[in-house]
């Protein structure tokens, strides 16, 4: 059985036009060529896109979406951002209903206040998507088997990209590189979105700061920041002030990865923001170390609500702690006959025999769902710091596998 997530994410709306707002979409999902890194292959997408269509719509909005499946596999769809509570039908577990094919099976939901309503901070002249992607010159599902048969990290992707280009550095798609045209005094939303299946990304724009008004589809105190880093699956809004002489500067985004091997490309995506004119080539703007911790968890911790709207329990009847970590299970077929298996506090999943959980949710049937799941783990240890040996990593082993989905 398998599933392919779809993976929609992010606000955008094209430079200076009002958007045509179509409430119903029509989406094929079907192979389609396409040609990065002088490389041409056959992948998944929406309409034959890369990245695919973008949804336009205003807050309250009621938006039909039909999924035609023209492709080989079992397909679902899930929303980041726009929240759905007590609709978990598409949404789950990564590699279980999320696979690989959301690498090129994504696309922008932009969604507008209400005609008569304002935004909390200067209106912005455009809106702009800015999709981090990641580009293999192999089909992903082959990356993805050999993943799984050989329980090790996957191969790195070999370009990062920003709407669909890796951009000046990589000198067989520069003539590609996507270009954001702007005028000098005006103001542009940037929608941020990363698509990237694993990595978290460093985003910055040469000598230009900007403010960070919003997170995954809700408004935020503002950020002054020169810098953003933003985690895959995540959206930021952006308001960057052409403020800057004219001329032509790199908006780019690289990897922050905190192992001390890095698998992955460290060569920045980059797109050009060009003012009006005719202007010299840009210049790359400096990003803290890919190892920069301190930059990326300094970010994400300035994230904070506008206060305004937050309506957050402040009554705790329970505490649950919860480690999230990577650990290894013997795998007698496995390169260094070990595999790779995530957890929640000892715990890791295994693909329903009988029925699962969202099943017996759906159905009302009673018994699957136990409450037995730790609610701390069952060791303590540094739960920040990976373990080395001689072979590289150490992993603690796994006692628990549950047939569940959502761990
Ligand atoms: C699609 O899902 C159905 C129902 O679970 C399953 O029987 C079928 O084998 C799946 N098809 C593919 C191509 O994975
Ligand atoms: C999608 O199409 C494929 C090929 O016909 C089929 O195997 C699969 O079951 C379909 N999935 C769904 C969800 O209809
Ligand atoms: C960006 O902000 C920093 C302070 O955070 C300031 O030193 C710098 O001059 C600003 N750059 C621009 C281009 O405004
Ligand atoms: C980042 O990596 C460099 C080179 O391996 C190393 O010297 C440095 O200590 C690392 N920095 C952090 C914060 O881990
Ligand atoms: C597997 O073993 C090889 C060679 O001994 C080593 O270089 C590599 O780091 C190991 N991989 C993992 C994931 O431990
Ligand atoms: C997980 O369980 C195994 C086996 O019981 C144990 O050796 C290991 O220490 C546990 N790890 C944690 C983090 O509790």
């Amino acid at each position: 059985m398998k599933f392919i997530l779809l993976f929609f994410s992010g606000i955008v709306l094209h430079l200076g036009i009002t958007p045509v707002q179509a409430l119903l979409h029509r989406f094929e999902v079907r192979s389609s060529s396409h040609t990065r890194l002088c490389t041409t292959k056959s992948m998944l997408t929406v309409n034959g896109r890369f990245p695919g269509p973008t949804i336009y719509a205003r807050r309250g909005d009621l938006v039909t979406v039909d999924i035609i499946n023209l492709s080989d596999q079992n397909i679902t769809i899930h929303w980041h951002g726009v929240k759905m509570p007590r609709y978990p039908w598409s949404d789950g577990t990564d590699y279980v209903t999320h696979d690989w094919s959301r690498n090129s099976v994504h696309g922008a939901i932009v969604i507008l206040p209400p005609k008569r309503e304002t935004y909390p901070f200067p209106k912005p002249h455009a809106h702009v998507p800015i999709i981090i992607e990641e580009w293999w010159n192999s089909k992903v599902e082959t990356i993805y088997e050999k993943f799984v048969s050989s329980g090790t990290d996957p191969d790195p992707s070999n370009a990062f990209l920003i709407n669909g280009q890796p951009g000046d550095l990589y000198p067989c798609s520069k003539q590609d590189t996507y270009k954001l045209r702007v005028e000098f005094g005006k103001r542009y939303l940037i929608k941020l979105v990363n698509t990237a299946l694993n990595s978290i990304m460093f985003f910055k724009i040469g000598n230009h700061n900007f403010t960070v008004v919003g997170a995954d589809g809700a408004y935020m105190k503002p950020i002054q920041t020169d810098y953003a880093a933003i985690a895959p699956g995540q959206t930021l809004d952006l308001l960057l002030e052409a403020n800057q002489p004219p001329g032509r500067y790199y908006m780019a985004a690289r990897i922050y990865a905190s192992a001390t091997t890095i698998y992955s490309v460290t060569i920045p995506a980059t797109a050009i923001i060009e003012y009006v004119g005719n202007h010299a080539p840009p210049l790359l703007p400096s990003f803290p170390e890919v190892n920069d911790s301190a930059a990326s968890i300094g970010f994400t911790d300035k994230l904070k609500s506008l206060g305004n709207n937050a309506d957050v329990p402040k009554r705790v009847d329970e505490t649950f702690f919860y480690t999230l970590p990577v650990n290894a299970m013997p795998c007698t077929t496995c390169t260094n006959s070990t595999r790779l298996f995530s957890s929640v506090n000892n715990v890791t999943m295994l693909l329903p025999t009988a029925t699962d959980i969202l099943e017996a949710y759906y159905r009302g049937i009673n018994g699957v769902y136990t409450t037995d799941f730790p609610d701390f783990p069952p060791s303590s240890f540094n739960y920040a710091y990976i373990r080395y040996n001689a072979a590289g990593r150490e992993w603690d082993p796994i006692r628990n596998r549950r047939s569940c989905i959502g761990v």
